[in-house]
């Protein structure tokens, strides 16, 4: 018996070198009918390989190799992979055979879940809209602070990810996401993450509905704001009448410590959007948190009652699931866990990546940690830099990556608008020696990269053979 975090399951596996799995009869109907390209990728990086078994902070795949999981799906999977009581709640939800998607009741499971996540908020949090989606969190965001403010421009801060519908994604300033997309919607503006006399001047003509910005930026590049910024942000925002929205779809759910990062900063936002670990990752779920006016300004009247819903919005299992991740984040202390082991992983990469030259920070808040890799001084090593840098800027951290999960079988990710920072995010149960191991790993990999000619060499016969496909 393996004792993952909190939870025991049963386990016989070792720990052995990646296999390469060559894409079976399910893998080319994905190919065929789904995304050829996301095949290729995975193939071209070996890192398209059969997951039989996910549990707590490990991923097992179909012959026999066991992975650490830093990455959690992007910060889906707080309470670990498959936790047994989130399973059990939604075994429990399709037993009893209640009602789903009947569109013409009231959800008490909704109320339920709603109180909670008010509760857990702030008290000046008090309704809550249900969806499926980050990117529809903040669909739901845009929507209301324009009806709350009768102003249609939006500003939101650069480097930002908010999701990739038309509406978040005019949130987003990164060319690559947006290529191809337009016109997206008109009135949206960017201000650098930090700026406040740039916010400053771009409030005072208060043509603005809302400020989105997530509090600590996820793929940004795991970007923490100076200590006062969020609270001059939020003073600007009062004074202006422009909605504060917290984008905390990463940042949420304990990930840096307390249940909202806004707690970290002592805020109070009007609207706070929830997504990803809401539902413990087993179903889609996300939640828009608002105060009173912003829900008001909405539901004005009795023929307004459903002028944004969704079908799916109130469904049972992602409530139930939503509820069952509550209980198992308190009950597990989960909060309290990501603040603790999330210091114990910066002291100890500290420790043993400051020496490097090309490591340039180690940064983050509870468990969403950025180690900051930077372009190398030195002769031998700035050469081949600078031939994957031409090939693609993505190229080493991705290259990274790579080796993290071939050579450790550690599954990581570098960040999607910052490719120099690798991201290290497990599951909120991870264990310190799982954070020893993932300690020593990156350290294995790093000194390689420093001192062996292998990792450029492989990576550009890599490179190559991307070209050629
Ligand atoms: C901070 C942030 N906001 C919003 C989204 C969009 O969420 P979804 O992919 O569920 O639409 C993401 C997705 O990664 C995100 O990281």
């Amino acid at each position: 018996m393996l004792v993952l975090g909190t939870f025991a399951f049963p386990c016989d596996t070792e720990l052995k070198p990646m296999p390469i799995t060559a894409a079976g009869p399910t893998h080319r109907l994905y190919a065929d009918h789904v995304n050829p390209q996301w095949v290729r990728l995975l193939d071209l990086l070996d890192m398209n390989v059969q997951y039989e078994k996910c549990v707590g902070c490990e991923l097992f795949t179909h012959d026999g190799a066991r992975i650490l999981d830093f990455l959690s799906g992007y910060c889906v999977h707080n309470t670990g992979h498959n936790h047994p009581r989130i399973i059990a709640a939604l075994h429990a939800e399709l037993d009893r055979n209640g009602p789903a998607m009947l569109q013409s009741h009231v959800s008490d499971l909704a109320g339920e879940l709603a109180a909670r996540l008010c509760e857990l908020g702030g008290s000046h949090l008090r309704k809550v809209f249900f969806a499926s989606s980050g990117s529809e969190g903040i669909e739901t965001a845009i929507k209301f602070a324009r009806a709350r403010t009768g102003r249609a421009a939006l500003l939101y801060a650069q480097g930002a990810f908010h999701g990739l519908t038309c509406g978040a994604l005019s949130l987003m300033d990164n060319g690559f996401w947006r290529q191809g997309f337009g016109p997206l919607l008109s009135e949206t503006e960017a201000v650098p993450f930090g700026d406040v006399d740039l916010l400053a001047q771009k409030l005072s003509d208060r043509q603005f509905a809302a400020f989105v910005i997530e509090p600590i930026q996820a793929e940004g590049g795991i970007r923490l704001p100076h200590p006062e910024y969020l609270a001059a942000v939020q003073e600007l925002c009062r004074r202006t009448g422009t909605l504060l929205v917290l984008d905390e779809v990463q940042t949420g759910m304990h990930r840096t410590g307390p249940f909202l990062a806004a707690h970290r900063y002592g805020l109070q936002p009007d609207m706070v959007v929830l997504a990803k670990a809401l539902s413990g990752g087993l179903v889609p779920a996300a939640a828009v948190l608002m105060t009173d006016e912003v829900y008001g300004a909405v539901y004005t009247s009795l023929q307004r009652a459903l002028v944004h819903t969704s079908t799916f919005s109130e469904n049972g299992l992602s409530l139930r699931a939503g509820i069952a991740t509550l209980d198992v984040l308190e009950q597990e202390r989960l909060g309290e866990r990501a603040e603790r082991l999330g210091s114990l992983l910066r002291e100890r990469l500290r420790h043993q990546l400051g020496g490097y030259e090309m490591v340039s920070d180690i940064r983050g808040a509870g468990l969403l940690c950025g180690i900051e890799f930077r372009a190398p001084q030195s002769l031998g090593l700035r050469l081949p830099f600078e031939a994957f840098a031409r090939i693609h800027p993505g190229m080493f951290g991705q290259m990274l990556v790579r080796r993290l999960f071939r050579e450790e079988n550690i599954l990581t990710q570098i960040c999607g608008n910052h490719f120099m920072v690798l991201k290290a995010a497990p599951p909120l149960v991870v264990t310190e020696e799982q954070i020893e191991h993932f300690v020593r790993a990156l350290k294995r990999q790093v000194e390689f990269i420093h001192s062996s000619r292998s990792f450029w060499a492989d990576a550009l016969g890599l490179a190559r053979r991307a070209l050629n496909i």
